[in-house]
């Protein structure tokens, strides 16, 4: 029989399904756009599908379609639960539904026409930078009540996690998004010059930081010891890690910006601080990997807890890099090259959609209240990713180290000793491997959404089947009672 249940489960529900559709068109756009850059004849001429176009179409679904999507049903999903309360307003999480597709759907038709601020990971043009404030001012909103109303006093360390990256993202995407409208579709960033690219990196890097990162040490810290079935590792080790997390990171945009016109000054703070983020970052994927100590014959037979650790593996790798690639003597070589790329991806696929798959699939056995499909397909789906992400970062890594190294070689005369067009040729077997590693990431995407919507079809067929016996059996009843009044 089909349970009430006393939180609102049908908004995380949707949201889940639409992170699982948004993962396959992602992904899929990256594979195209990776293969744009091995064959560039897939451009076609054809401006809509040029690798210009198409790249932010690719970073706008990934970001916003898949991580927006999962991290509105996990936050939605976590404060429920762990505030023992229903969510405050119903109908506002369904505006957040709806204001968020329409926003993702926006990209998919403005990006591709051309249309765009050229900021990146803030493209879209002005109406549609109102879509996304209004959306994620109601979410951020629907989410603070929910907590002010909470049955417990405490306030579990995922939610203030969820808590900083919405505050932080509402202020950083308001400032940096501040234009002068001349047309529907065009405005002019009220920055310029190197303020501009200042404010692009202060947000850029805190999106990162508190979008990419801050949001899914929310999903970590809730759904980790949730499939492992036991207490965070230290409470207090996570306290430490979100402060020092949320003082750290807003001082590091400047990394971005090594050797340009910013005042050398910024440029050293944003590596020294850098540096010290591995401190907090480290601590909390620590934090994550001991919440196992005593249980690792868990990942031997728990798949979906695969994908969660894994996950906190490539962020210590990530956060240990990023750091690394921040100092200006590595800098110099890095910036400008594939191992930026490389980097990204080792956040983007090891980390944020690792561990947003892991918390997917919990989530789905939970809210539909049955078994995956096949557990066997997640346990293929954990190797397509791993493998996928492994040869697609790999390659990046060794292609932007020789793009570095080729760029500043000198030969005995003091002239350089490779054109740049003969560093582009030297590229085209590793983005040809990166579109094969990427391809098996993307199966892998595929693999998930099927066996998610089989497990909800499945699910619902139970309820329907499990209701109609219900109901029969209620008029049954009625017979029998009907035949004993006569
Ligand atoms: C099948 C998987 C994927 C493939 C093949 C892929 C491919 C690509 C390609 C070819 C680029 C452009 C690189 C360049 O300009 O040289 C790119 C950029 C980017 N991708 Fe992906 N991607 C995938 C998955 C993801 C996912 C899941 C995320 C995020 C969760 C992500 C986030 C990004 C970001 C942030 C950039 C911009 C990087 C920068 O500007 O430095 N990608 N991707
Ligand atoms: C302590 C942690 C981290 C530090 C200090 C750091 C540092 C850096 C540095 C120095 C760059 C290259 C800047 C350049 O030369 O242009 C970079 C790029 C990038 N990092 Fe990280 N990183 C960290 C963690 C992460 C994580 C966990 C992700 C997750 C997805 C991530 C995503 C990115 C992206 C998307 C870019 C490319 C930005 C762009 O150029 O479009 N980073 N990071």
């Amino acid at each position: 029989m089909q349970v009430t249940s006393k939180y609102n489960t049908e908004v995380v529900k949707w949201f889940v399904v639409m992170a699982c559709i948004y993962f396959v068109i992602g992904t899929g756009v990256g594979v195209y756009i990776a293969s744009e850059l091995a064959w560039p004849i897939l451009n076609f001429d054809n401006p809509y599908i040029s690798f210009g176009r198409l790249r932010p179409v690719h970073t706008n679904t990934v970001i916003y379609g898949f991580g927006g999507s999962v991290l509105m049903a996990t936050a939605y999903y976590v404060v429920q639960r762990t505030c023992n309360v229903k969510l405050w307003s119903d109908k506002m999480a369904w505006f957040t539904f709806w204001g968020w597709n329409l926003y993702v759907i926006g990209a998919f038709i403005t990006l591709p026409l051309g249309l765009t601020q050229g900021k990146e990971y803030a493209e879209l043009e002005w109406p549609l930078d109102i879509v996304l404030t209004a959306t994620w001012l109601a979410y951020s909103f629907n989410f603070m009540m929910t907590l002010h109303h909470r049955k417990v006093s405490h306030i579990y360390v995922a939610n203030w996690f969820f808590l900083a990256m919405m505050i932080m993202f509402t202020y950083l995407h308001v400032v940096n998004s501040l234009a002068i409208p001349v047309a529907l579709f065009k405005s002019y960033s009220i920055f310029a010059g190197v303020q501009d690219a200042m404010i692009q990196w202060w947000w850029g890097h805190n999106a990162i930081g508190f979008y990419l990162t801050a949001g899914f040490l929310g999903i970590m810290y809730y759904f980790v010891p949730k499939q492992a079935n036991r207490p965070v590792y230290s409470y207090r080790l996570s306290v430490i890690h979100f402060w020092a997390l949320i003082f750290g990171y807003v001082w590091l945009g400047a990394h971005h910006l090594q050797y340009t016109a910013l005042p050398d000054w910024t440029g050293s703070l944003g590596a020294a601080i850098s540096l010290a983020m591995i401190i907090p970052s480290w601590g909390g994927a620590i934090n994550g990997m001991f919440t196992l100590s005593g249980a690792w014959d868990k990942l031997r037979t728990d798949y979906i807890l695969r994908f969660l650790i894994v996950s906190l593996a490539f962020y210590a790798m990530s956060t240990f890099e990023g750091p690394v690639m921040a100092s200006k003597t590595v800098n110099a070589l890095s910036h400008y090259t594939d191992w930026t790329i490389g980097h990204v991806h080792s956040g983007a696929l090891g980390w944020v959609a690792m561990v947003s798959i892991g918390a997917l699939y919990h989530m789905v056995e939970r809210l539909w209240d049955t078994r995956m499909y096949s557990i066997q397909l997640v346990n293929a789906h954990f190797w397509l990713a791993t493998i996928g992400t492994a040869i697609y970062i790999t390659a990046m890594w060794v292609a932007g180290i020789m793009q570095g190294l080729m760029w500043r070689a000198y030969d005995s005369y003091g002239n350089l000793a490779y054109t740049f067009v003969e560093s582009v040729e030297q590229m085209h077997p590793y983005y040809a491997i990166r579109v094969v590693g990427g391809f098996i990431f993307f199966l892998g995407a595929c693999v998930m959404l099927f066996n998610v919507l089989m497990t909800i079809v499945h699910a619902v067929k139970v309820t329907n089947l499990e209701n109609e016996q219900h109901f029969s059996n209620k008029s049954e009843n009625y017979a029998h009672i009907k035949a004993g009044e006569k």
